[in-house]
């Protein structure tokens, strides 16, 4: 124990020495969206790279000019000049494809491709006159290296969440060639590491904008309301001018103040309880235009105020115990072929089936950040949110690089998403096998959590363990991460994987702490959409509806369960899962098919929600 104790304040101190200033990416363009700025959408010409030459020659050696697909030139301009040299690729005449999007979608050569692939397109900014410009990624799974006009400019490494640099000196006027390099490539020290249950979706899943600013600009501003009723944050500016600059701060017709920043350019923001506040919950998700302004620039967000805490074994939303109807979702549009293309009528076809049909107030975003766009509706719509990053099942717990790159994907979700009322929970972890270094890499993602977002809740979706006591089958909760959570969590899946009969579920029984709230993270059954059996077969609908009957029984009768994300709102791809009748690469978890159509269990759900 003792030993435990000292590596956990060995791995802390590396937490903590990389606190949440260490870790805050260098910019963030909070609210860009609202900016001044060109969508890069689009078509792309691409450039398969298998072997990598365009990053590396054989031995380690700097690549071949005649592969390296960044130089900014027109190979067939240089063709026709004629003479010794020559090309091995040409983004110009390159086959196109749609961004964002993952490329797995894309062509049926693609399906499978893991590997690294260049991108490029050309576009024109205009002429700067004294204002910055920077290229702000949404996501690019895996590894991403990106270039402008054959210069590269920045490099970034996870999936799932944004990044921003500054191209104000790189940018030329007329003509620019964007060249972005994805490598979706994982191993033993990624997060994740390839060992998942979901598809790859390599590529620019998420859009790429031009954003213009002055040259001194408000880089990021965060607000949340305190349990007193109180409004907090901070405003951060970036740029020759950021000290003792007057910033205004408005909030809806609630509020208007000003305030003053530090010689860093920052400066935090107090505000006594407004009067006439509505607080935002997922029956009345009242947002407020927020506006940041100094003398030459504008950050714009659209924020709701709620407080969320926990009291003995109930989940506070405004002070009121709430229980958290749910279901889990990966980022996958409905149809046959899903690109993870997040546009917002896909998001909003899928948080529709949860709010409207499934009578829902919250959403596993799971396994991973989802994007902005998902969020941005979900704080519209009034579904609250449990956010996660991948470290999912195993990942290299004793390497400390690792551990520092977990906790970065934790910084970049939470600069990302702490203006979003929606999110609720962030999760450290989903079903990682405990071990004295998986449990010290955890609890140092909670102290990170805790030093970079103190207002919401930490979470993490644990294994169960069962047990025989006095001849009863009991499903047990025992992880040594318990202590470093506010609201437990556990994935099971007794009547499912396993010879358990569905006749015993709902007189299954529970030994859980009695102290915090339980959610459970997961449960679930396959059913292939159509297939029916009266005798319920392992993978008809009947069967998938009678496990959620009779879970949902088991289930009731935990007393201090205060929510469920049952697995999964739709079928989703994954090539663990080959059944050539029932599956085809499909993981059929489901309530509805990946084109939409509702099995049996959906109503099994929604009539639960509805009585609950
Ligand atoms: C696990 C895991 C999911 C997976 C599911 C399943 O609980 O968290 O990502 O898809 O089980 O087996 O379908």
């Amino acid at each position: 124990m003792r030993k435990l104790l000292c590596a956990i304040c060995a791995l802390l101190c590396l937490a903590l020495n990389a606190g949440a200033a260490d870790l805050r990416p260098p910019l963030l363009l909070t609210g860009s969206i609202y900016r001044d700025s060109q969508d890069l959408s689009g078509a792309w010409t691409y450039s398969k790279d298998l072997y990598r030459t365009g990053l590396t020659d054989i031995n380690g050696w700097v690549a071949k000019s005649r592969m390296q697909r960044y130089r900014d030139i027109d190979v067939t301009a240089e063709e026709a000049k004629g003479g010794v040299g020559f090309y091995e690729f040409d983004m110009d005449r390159g086959p196109q494809m749609n961004i964002p999007g993952a490329w797995n979608a894309a062509q049926p050569e693609l399906r499978y491709y893991d590997g690294l692939i260049w991108f490029q397109r050309k576009f024109s900014a205009r002429p700067l006159r004294g204002q910055r410009a920077f290229l702000r990624f949404e996501a690019a799974n895996y590894r991403a290296y990106v270039y402008l006009n054959g210069k590269e400019i920045g490099r970034h490494e996870g999936g799932f969440t944004p990044f921003v640099l500054e191209v104000t000196e790189a940018l030329r006027g007329g003509e620019n060639r964007l060249t972005m390099g994805v490598d979706s490539t994982h191993d033993a020290q990624t997060i994740p590491t390839p060992i998942t249950d979901w598809d790859l979706y390599g590529g620019i899943t998420r859009p790429v904008r031009l954003v213009y600013t002055p040259a001194t600009f408000i880089d990021d501003a965060y607000l949340h309301l305190n349990p007193d009723g109180s409004i907090a944050g901070t405003v951060q500016l970036n740029g020759p001018q950021a000290a003792g600059q007057q910033v205004s701060v408005k909030i809806g017709d609630l509020a208007d103040i000003s305030v003053k920043t530090d010689a860093q350019g920052g400066a935090t923001i107090t505000l006594p309880p407004p009067r006439g506040l509505q607080r935002w919950s997922p029956e009345h998700p009242a947002l407020y235009d927020i506006s940041f302004s100094t003398a030459g620039d504008t950050l714009r967000d659209r924020i709701g105020f709620r407080t969320i805490a926990v009291k003995g074994s109930r989940i506070l939303l405004n002070g009121q115990p709430i229980f958290l109807r749910g279901v889990s979702m990966h980022e996958e549009e409905f149809g046959p072929n899903p690109a993870r293309n997040m546009t917002e009528p896909a998001a909003r076809a899928l948080l529709s089936e949860i709010k409207q049909q499934l009578h829902g107030n919250y959403v596993r975003l799971s396994h991973y950040p989802h994007s902005e766009t998902t969020l941005r509706l979900a704080d519209e719509m009034g579904l609250l949110v449990w956010s996660e990053i991948p470290v999912y099942w195993t990942v290299d717990w004793d390497n400390p690089a690792v551990l520092r790159k977990a906790l970065t994907m934790q910084a970049e979700t939470i600069y990302r998403d702490r203006n979003r009322a929606a999110v609720i929970l962030w999760s450290v972890g989903n079903e990682t096998p405990v071990s004295e270094p998986r449990t010290r890499f955890h609890a140092a993602m909670a102290a990170n959590v805790r030093a970079l977002d103190p207002t919401r809740l930490i979470s993490a979706a644990l294994l169960v363990e069962r047990h025989k006591a006095n001849g009863e089958d009991v499903t047990v909760i025992k992880d040594p991460l318990l202590e470093h959570l506010d609201v437990l969590a556990v994935n099971t899946y007794t009547g499912w994987y396993g010879d358990d009969k569905l006749a015993d579920l709902p007189a299954m029984k529970w030994q859980v702490p009695a102290d915090r709230p339980l959610i459970l993270s997961e449960f679930g059954a396959d059913a292939l959409a159509g297939y029916h059996d009266a005798s319920m077969k392992k993978f008809s609908e009947e069967y998938q509806a009678e496990y959620y009957r009779n879970t949902l029984t088991m289930a009731s009768r935990i007393p201090t369960l205060a929510g469920m994300s049952p697995w999964v709102l739709k079928d989703f791809r994954s090539p663990r899962r080959e059944h050539p009748v029932f599956q085809n690469g499909w993981n059929r978890k489901g309530l509805l098919s990946e084109t939409g159509a509702r099995k049996q269990a959906f109503d099994v759900l929604a009539d639960f929600y509805l009585h609950h």
